[in-house]
């Protein structure tokens, strides 16, 4: 006899509803991963930062730096080839994101601003920098986690709409390829890193495609550095590289 129970049509609906939809090449997934995990990282450490240890100080005002320089290429990048794409499909749709990212551009000169002043200052004037610095940090990741939300979810459902998977890949290798080399080095382990492994595997394969093999070699030189034993091993795997 047939179960017609709702709990049963609905336990159908879990099981099958994710096969009947294929997965859509997502651009953002990759980038925003690693942001948020460079945001995080970032925070963390500079909470824990002791003022007055300068070797410490200057590690993780380096890696502020690095996060402000590439927040700053990746909000341009948005920008400069996501909105064109968003806009033709949907007019109007990028106009709070875009503003949003004149926000953000604002906060990270004054986390710029501030970092300086940690580096320059001593004794109780850098611990009230460093602390100034620490919230402004929290408030642009704030502000960029639900930002990139909207882009996830929102950006992504216009993309799927009017483009095919061909074109946004496309669209990803023009983007790509005007991404600073340094940027690109300093952004890959953070990504590498946020990744689980069949995102890593996929993101790595496709890479390897489009780049020449001493550049691949490079990138899973910094894999290799990255991660853990485990997750380096399921790679390796993947991938069908040498296991060390
Ligand atoms: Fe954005």
């Amino acid at each position: 006899m047939q179960d017609t129970s709702l709990a049963h049509q609905h336990t159908n609906a879990a099981r099958t509803s994710p096969a009947a939809t294929a997965p859509r090449y997502d651009l953002y997934q990759g980038i925003h991963k690693a942001l948020r995990r460079l945001y995080a990282d970032t925070l963390v450490r500079l909470g824990q930062a002791d003022p007055d240890d300068s070797q410490a100080m200057a590690q993780v005002l380096g890696q502020v730096r690095t996060l402000c320089d590439i927040c700053e290429v990746h909000y341009a990048d948005e920008d400069r080839f996501m909105h064109p794409a968003l806009e033709q499909a949907q007019p109007g749709c990028t106009a709070a994101i875009t503003a949003e990212h004149e926000v953000h551009r604002d906060t990270l000169e004054s986390v710029r601003e501030l970092t300086a002043v940690v580096e320059a200052s001593h004794g109780t004037t850098r611990s009230q920098a460093l602390n100034r610095l620490y919230q402004t940090l929290a408030v642009l990741m704030a502000e960029d986690l639900i930002h990139m939300r909207v882009e996830d979810q929102d950006f992504n459902a216009v993309l799927w709409r009017h483009y095919d998977d061909a074109a946004l890949q496309a669209l990803e290798g023009e983007l790509v390829a005007t991404i600073p080399p340094a940027i690109m080095m300093a952004t890959l382990p953070w990504m590498i890193g946020a990744l689980n492994a069949p995102e890593r595997s996929a993101f790595l394969a496709g890479a390897r495609q489009g780049m020449p093999p001493a550049v691949f070699e490079a990138v899973i030189t910094i894999a290799r550095r990255e991660l853990p034993e485990g997750e380096w091993n399921k790679l390796a795997a993947a991938l069908y590289l040498p296991p060390n």
